[in-house]
């Protein structure tokens, strides 16, 4: 399976930055599949400047409706319309700051696979919950209830602890989990849940790439500090296998 390493800029970046960095990246190697998803108010801009390379855009959040009274929100419609092709949703930073359940994130999967997006659905347990024993049932339990019946997408294996703090789980956890969570996918969508990638995310960094995406079941990196320079996407990108 191709792996696909997808930078998260989250709430970073200036227009500014987005000629020189999108040069950059088009220097990614052939075997992984790149995929950016900038805040909203770039993706524009970031269509504009991949036009006709092979490196995919996506966009943070979207809303579970095509249109209406929602101000501030943005639907999957106008993601596709902006050139996105991918949309993560249910990143831990959502859950946690906007509150959005399970059965939100499933409805806004629902919307952007309607609109023709692919979802990167994110799940991962806290750092409290793992101590307890219970990151296998945390994660199944999100699965089962972000993922729309349909899915067709990606799953994104973020533990919460993980994220910007420069510690990753050892590699049999994310080894153990990846592999609960193909199952979980199968369960779910008999053969079609085996070509399904399953990303880590979670300070994944140039030093610890290749150990990490080496990992069976780790289908790619979703990268969020280090997606911020080119180089080090670019070396994080390098450090992929080719299976
Ligand atoms: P960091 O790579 O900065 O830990 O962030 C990971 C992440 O949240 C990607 O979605």
């Amino acid at each position: 399976m191709r792996q696909i390493i997808a930078g998260n800029w989250k709430m970073y970046g200036r227009l500014a930055d987005v000629a020189a960095y999108t040069g950059a990246i088009k220097a990614a190697p052939a075997h992984v599949s790149l995929l950016i998803c900038p805040p909203f108010i770039l993706l524009d801009r970031f269509a504009t400047a991949l036009k006709g390379s092979s490196i995919a855009l996506g966009a943070q959040d979207c809303h579970a409706t095509p249109d209406g009274a929602h101000t501030g929100d943005i639907a999957a419609p106008m993601l596709a319309e902006a050139g996105a092709t991918h949309v993560i949703l249910g990143h831990s930073e959502r859950r946690e700051n906007h509150g959005e359940t399970n059965a939100v994130v499933k409805a806004k999967a629902e919307a952007a696979q309607t609109a023709g997006l692919i979802p990167i659905i994110c799940v991962g347990e806290a750092e409290a919950e793992r101590n307890a024993g219970e990151a296998g049932h945390v994660v199944r339990t999100q699965l089962a209830h972000s993922l729309p019946e349909n899915f067709t997408g990606i799953v994104a294996y973020e533990p919460v602890w993980a994220i910007g703090t420069g510690r990753t789980p050892a590699e049999a956890d994310v080894t153990a989990m990846h592999a609960e969570i193909r199952a979980a996918l199968i369960a779910r969508l008999g053969a079609d849940g085996q070509s399904i990638n399953i990303l880590y995310g979670g300070s994944v960094k140039p030093d610890n790439a290749a150990r990490l995406l080496a990992l069976p079941e780790v289908g790619g990196a979703l990268v969020g500090g280090a997606s911020l320079k080119a180089e080090d996407l670019l070396a994080i990108a390098a450090a992929a296998p080719r299976r």
